[in-house]
């Protein structure tokens, strides 16, 4: 319980005169980045540089609540504090096993000098690689709630960089093409990660961490041409309805000198607590699915005579994955009460009512007697009221058939909460989705949200939050994809944390679902495209007797890794990546290119010295093409030593994995 009236006195504590002027740089551990806090004739505002480089010009601070003059434009500090901070914390899962936290912080206590006389504070962290801020609503004698009409927080970014985003407030939520224009151009909101490469070639991406009880920050320019947050609304128009003491999300930019700089930024999750509880049970896995199979049309969600999710089809993919090595077994579409037709009917979804074909119980049994975890499905459609109305029960219900895993899902274009039409990514969005983490930890499940929130780092406080879809996935192969989209991911969607892609399509020219990629693509994606549950999302068959020398790659790769290193990359042209076994001595590289074939020197500098490895090398044949000869792959395998690099050749909407196991020391 927070003593209210204790923080009150610890915020007010030492008062003297309020300062009417002030002005404090901050600097980066390393010096090179300094972020100047302004406070001038009541107005508060913040500039950012990198040595010389002007990254942010002057950018107003504040907020505005409902019935109020605006928080921001009548300060007085009445007490500025500074610390600095330096730790390394070991990560549950993910892309690093130890991540350095290093920052130096100032903090602003300020007060309006009107009758209103509200206290708040603006906290500043700045790492060597980006900084934040965030607004903090102190417990305050005059009021104990809030309505946030508006925050006024600008990023005065040079309007002629050019930026790589998403469209907000749209009817599939982040599931959109990027799209590269001038900052200038910016004049619907966008989504976060924000990626702007600035004429002076810093490239920068704007985003915001640990996002809990608050609209999503999108971003879009003001009528006086400036970059400000856009907070998501809810159905009222208000942004936040919150009780003091109250802190928004932080507000972010990483900074780095090139895109593939970017991508080795850390600070998201750093801006995110430890977790409080034990989470050592949370278990990264492999999984197939009982899925592409309808995308395709061979099986249907909906119950008839071609039902998906059936015993029969369980215990023959449950068996499967048994052969490859999968751990475990998503199923869609096993429950009823929305007979046959999600969108029209899923405001009657049961989430414990399985269908007559699905004997769920006898399923999960089979699955734990063979080893493998079954993951089960919540198709809600948005639904929030009906689901919640179901939440504990249907959690229990997993939880008491041994299930540890669930992708929920949440198409449609708005959610129903409190009988209301509301954004997903709107304050209630959020305290859903995160009643939903917080629940599913309870009972020790791990989620894979289809149609979340988007990333903002949580993961660290919640490991349960394996991962998430949040962008364009395979799912939209068929026409929505282009080969690019791929190579714009990494430095865009992927800053905000893992994503479910669907992977591992080896069926490429089926004709419902013709991919964009070849074939040594699909293993690529593993290791490009990271997440704490991976899918093999083809049928097995494909994996067994179509390619099973492909399917070697996604049998040995890992999901989770001791330590990933970014190699080269152009937004929208390619990425490779190499990210080593966790715990364990083997390293995996992957690439991806465009439209365009592209040639990559792979060096092999981060293998231990004084080891030799084996290198499998999965590689799109020289008469490759994702249009025409999608499937022409070369496996090779060969020795190296971190003296050697592998030349690669990238087929048009190509790409290449690499495993590189540490051969026995003789
Ligand atoms: C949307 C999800 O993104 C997709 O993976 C799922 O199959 C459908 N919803 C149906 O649940
Ligand atoms: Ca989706």
């Amino acid at each position: 319980m927070v003593n209210l009236k204790q923080a009150f006195l610890n915020w007010m504590h030492g008062i003297k005169s309020p300062l009417a002027d002030a002005e404090k740089i901050l600097t980066s551990p390393d010096g090179t980045l300094s972020v100047k806090v302004s406070l001038r004739q009541g107005h508060i505002s913040y500039s950012v540089m990198k040595g010389e480089a002007t990254i942010l010009r002057d950018s107003k601070l504040g907020l505005k609540l409902k019935n109020f003059r605006e928080l921001g434009d009548h300060l007085a500090a009445v007490r500025i504090t500074e610390k600095s901070v330096a730790e390394t914390w070991e990560t549950v899962w993910g892309e690093e096993h130890f991540i350095v936290n290093a920052y130096n912080e100032l903090a602003l206590y300020l007060t309006e000098i009107t009758r209103d006389k509200h206290l708040f504070t603006v906290r500043f962290r700045v790492f060597n690689d980006g900084f934040a801020f965030r607004y903090e609503l102190p417990p305050q004698p005059a009021f104990s709630r809030v309505e946030i009409e508006d925050e006024l927080t600008e990023f005065n970014v040079d309007l002629n960089s050019d930026s790589w985003s998403i469209p907000a407030y749209q009817p599939d939520r982040y599931e959109y093409n990027y799209e590269k224009k001038p900052v200038y151009e910016l004049e619907k909101s966008v989504h976060t990660p924000l990626t702007i490469g600035l004429k002076n070639r810093y490239y920068i991406s704007i985003h915001e961490a640990a996002l809990y009880n608050y609209g999503e920050m999108t971003l879009k320019l003001d009528e006086w041409k400036t970059l400000k947050s856009d907070i998501t609304p809810l159905s009222d128009g208000i942004k936040a309805r919150v009780e003091l003491p109250f802190s928004t999300p932080w507000r972010m930019v990483m900074i780095a000198g090139s895109p593939i700089g970017l991508t080795k930024n850390h600070i998201m999750l750093n801006l995110n607590d430890p977790p409080t509880e034990d989470f050592s049970w949370v278990k990264p896995l492999k999984f197939l699915g009982i899925w592409w199979a309808m995308f395709v049309g061979e099986w249907t969600w909906a119950p008839g005579p071609r039902h998906g999710a059936s015993t029969q089809h369980a215990i023959e993919y449950i068996d499967a994955c048994r052969r490859l090595g999968l751990t475990g077994l998503l199923m869609e579409g096993w429950n009823g009460g929305w007979e046959g037709d999600w969108l029209q009917n899923g405001k009657t979804t049961d989430f414990t009512l399985a269908q007559p074909d699905c004997d769920l119980p006898g399923i999960a049994r089979y699955a734990r007697a063979t080893g493998v975890e079954l993951i089960g499905h919540h198709e809600t459609v948005g639904f929030v009221d009906n689901y919640e109305s179901q939440l504990e029960n249907s959690y229990k219900y997993y939880s008491d058939l041994g299930i540890h895993y669930i992708k929920p899902g949440y198409a449609g274009s708005m959610m129903v909460i409190q009988g209301k039409r509301e954004f997903h990514h709107s304050q209630l969005g959020v305290l859903h989705y995160q009643k939903a983490l917080e629940l599913a930890a309870k009972y020790h499940i791990c989620l894979d949200v289809h149609e979340p929130i988007k990333g903002t780092g949580i993961e660290r406080t919640f490991p349960n939050l394996l991962t998430r879809e949040g962008a364009r996935g395979q799912e939209y192969e068929g026409g929505a994809l282009s080969p690019s989209h791929a190579t714009i991911l990494p430095f865009t969607r992927l800053l905000s944390g893992p994503m479910d892609y669907t992977p591992g399509i080896f069926d490429i020219k089926n004709d419902v679902k013709r991919l964009s990629s070849t074939l040594a693509r699909q293993l690529a994606y593993y290791v490009t495209i990271p997440s704490g549950m991976q899918m093999a999302a083809d049928r097995p068959r494909f994996y067994e007797e179509v390619n099973p020398g492909a399917y070697k790659f996604i049998h040995d790769v890992p999901v989770n890794w001791e330590h990933s290193v970014p190699i080269m990359g152009a937004i929208g042209e390619y990425y490779v990546v190499a990210r080593q076994e966790r715990g364990g001595h083997d390293w995996f590289v992957g690439g991806v290119t465009n439209e365009n074939a592209h040639k990559v020197r792979v060096p092999l500098n981060y293998l231990e010295k004084d080891a030799t490895y084996t290198a499998e090398i999965y590689r799109d044949h020289e008469t490759a093409h994702f249009r025409d000869n999608p499937l022409a792959i070369s496996i090779e395998t060969t020795q190296v030593t971190n003296q050697n690099f592998i030349d690669i050749w990238m087929a048009p909407g190509g790409g290449f994995a690499i495993s590189l196991h540490k051969n026995e020391q003789v």
